[in-house]
């Protein structure tokens, strides 16, 4: 599918953007587990979060769903099914990575699978330590791609050191450890979206959370974990890119209602203030486990800024967006420490490059990240966002900004984690 766009006269309204991706996934996952029935509201009903209901429901998970309201009967840490067939996990790299922790030490074998990029990913990430833990698994290419298969085994506690920065590789780990036979202990770099910690702590498992270490304790008594019905704030990764599209405009106001603005995910909010936005953050709560708000920003005159260190696993998403912000801010952006981005639905550092380089940004990839030389001019152009549905969503709002016509191909990948984009989209330019 082609979407046709063109600057836009003007950009205000109220947006409630859709669930978060990584809270409903595992919102999902982690209930399925439960001892006990769960509903979840706000969820997003997005290809990525319905791949992970279709795996559960083959392991005889009973999961009712209905747009954004999901009702999940939980089967208890050791109520799974063997799936009789391949679990497909579509283009959700969360579905997988957590699926593969979770399933590591359930008495069954399986298997899982996705999409061309998701069979393109790297693995091994998950492979090495979940073995390290006892797992037995392994995959195409000496374990580094899906499809994986895993034979279910006892898991060992014991200490492990992350060397990347993943909340997925975190998330598989200690859901790995939950039916491990002595307690888990995760140092190195756990700095990363911390919904799994937040949520299992919820549902009373023990889990201890330094600065340093997590202490996974594996739950003794069979009512662990509870179930935990919650409603799923939106989706910060989704909600910026509305926040560019406004700071880039010199007529916009938009509001995104309901937000998650938990501190491990707000980096983009971070970098937008340091390049001189109009940012307003109302009505902060807490909802369930997670701190949510609402915010407004207004066309503002932007600056160049640096993207690095500390702040990547922070906004590590919003990096395509970011960009485009860039290329529209007076000055040099660097974006470094970025190497992950390599490893995500696609190449993020050649394909941004590349599509964003087609509207006539200037910019420069690196082994790392990027340099965008910013404030020129950007004008429409024939794009593509090599199924990759961040990139759909950036090439959307650099259009907002272009002059002439921008015609971005394979547009329909929005809907692996904001389905109703372009109708939102329609209703900003009034
Ligand atoms: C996610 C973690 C991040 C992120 C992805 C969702 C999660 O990936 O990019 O979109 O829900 O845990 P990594 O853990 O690989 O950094």
């Amino acid at each position: 599918m082609q979407q046709k766009l063109s600057a836009a006269r003007r950009l205000r309204g109220t947006i409630q953007v859709p669930g978060d991706k990584s809270i409903s996934h595992r919102a999902v996952l982690f209930n399925a587990l439960a001892e006990g029935n769960a509903e979840i509201t706000g969820f997003l009903p997005g290809a990525d979060c319905l791949s992970s209901i279709a795996c559960l429901r083959q392991m005889g998970v009973v999961i009712e769903q209905s747009g954004a309201t999901v009702r999940v009967f939980g089967r208890g840490l050791r109520g799974l099914q063997e799936p009789a067939d391949v679990l497909d996990c579509g283009n959700s790299g969360t579905t997988l990575r957590l699926l593969a922790g979770l399933l590591a030490g359930q008495p069954f074998l399986s298997v899982l699978s996705g999409d061309a990029s998701l069979r393109s990913r790297p693995q091994g990430r998950i492979v090495g330590p979940l073995r390290a833990l006892g797992a037995q698994l392994d995959g195409r290419d000496n374990g580094q791609r899906a499809p994986l298969v895993i034979r279910g085994t006892t898991i060992h506690g014991g200490a492990y050191e992350l060397p990347i920065a993943s909340a997925q590789v975190k998330s598989a780990l200690l859901l790995a450890g939950l039916t491990g036979d002595a307690p888990m202990r995760l140092t190195g770099k756990i700095a990363s979206r911390d919904h799994t910690e937040r949520m299992l702590t919820a549902m009373g498992i023990d889990l201890a959370i330094g600065p340093d270490a997590l202490l996974l304790h594996p739950p003794i008594h069979p009512v662990f974990p509870y179930p935990l019905s919650l409603h799923v704030p939106g989706d910060p990764s989704s909600a910026t890119f509305w926040w560019v599209a406004a700071a880039i405009h010199p007529d916009s106001a938009i509001t995104t209602l309901g937000v998650g603005l938990n501190p491990t995910r707000t980096g983009a909010l971070d970098v937008l203030r340091a390049m001189g936005a109009d940012i307003t953050v109302t009505n902060e709560r807490l909802e369930g486990a997670e701190p949510v708000g609402d915010v407004t920003v207004r066309g503002a005159g932007l600056r160049g800024t640096r993207i690095d260190g500390a702040l990547i696993p922070r906004l590590i998403d919003e990096i395509p967006v970011l960009a485009v912000a860039a290329a529209h801010a007076v000055g040099e952006t660097v974006v470094a420490d970025a190497d992950e981005l390599r490893a995500k639905e696609t190449d993020r550092i050649a394909t941004v490059v590349g599509e964003l380089r087609a509207l006539g940004a200037q910019l420069d990839p690196t082994a790392d990240g990027m340099v965008i030389a910013g404030g020129g001019e950007l004008h429409g152009a024939a794009v593509k966002s090599h199924g990759d549905h961040r990139l759909a969503m950036a090439l959307a709002v650099a259009s907002l900004v272009a002059e002439g016509e921008t015609v971005i191909d394979e547009a329909e990948a929005v809907s692996v984690s904001y389905p109703t984009f372009w109708a939102d989209l329609a209703a900003l330019r009034g």
